[in-house]
């Protein structure tokens, strides 16, 4: 992750604050392709982590194409965020079969564990909760998947136990790597 929100000036001599060499050596790689922008979003996300208002502006001087339009593309489809997030994101599924197993008990127990709701960020930055369609895995239902910048993990025929015993196991981690 490439963020470096400090107020100054950044690399290509606009006042941001954002460092816009990748993702301009991006855009100018994909200039020509047709129905570019989400792949701009994309690339941009996985630079910033999310989709900062000033990268947006960004993107639009460089493409063309209206803040209102990229606001609309980002907001349609949901593997876009607006806000930053935490360190590790909690993808819980909330398919059909998942529903069916307790995925909202899970969700709870989260919730409760975490003090945040669906969306939200935990204060010390840990963790965010994000509730999703299904994760392919539906035999192992309920499922939730933690991804962050290291590793990706999924986790299955969760119970509320094994979900605090995992998010235990995080914080544990993370303290030691602190
Ligand atoms: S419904 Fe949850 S993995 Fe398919």
């Amino acid at each position: 992750m490439n963020l470096q929100d400090t107020g100054s000036q950044c690399a290509c001599g606009c006042q941001s604050g954002f460092d816009f060499t990748e993702l301009d050596l991006f855009i100018e790689k994909v200039k020509d392709m047709q129905g570019n922008l989400i792949v701009i979003l994309q690339q941009a996300q996985n630079i910033y982590g999310y989709l900062p208002r000033e990268v947006i502006a960004y993107i639009s001087k460089r493409t063309g194409n209206t803040q209102a339009k990229i606001y609309g593309v980002a907001t349609f489809y949901t593997q876009f965020r607006l806000q930053p997030i935490g360190k590790n994101l909690i993808m819980l599924c909330q398919g059909t079969a998942c529903h069916v197993s307790g995925s909202q008990e899970i969700e709870a127990a989260i919730c409760d564990e975490l003090h945040i709701a669906d969306g939200d960020t935990t204060e010390d930055g840990l963790f965010t909760l994000n509730n999703v369609a299904c994760l392919g895995c539906c035999s192992l239902a309920p499922v939730m998947m933690i991804q962050n910048a290291s590793w990706e993990e999924t986790y299955g025929n969760l119970t509320k136990e094994k979900v605090l015993d995992i998010l235990n196991q995080i914080r544990e981690k993370e303290a030691k790597e602190a």
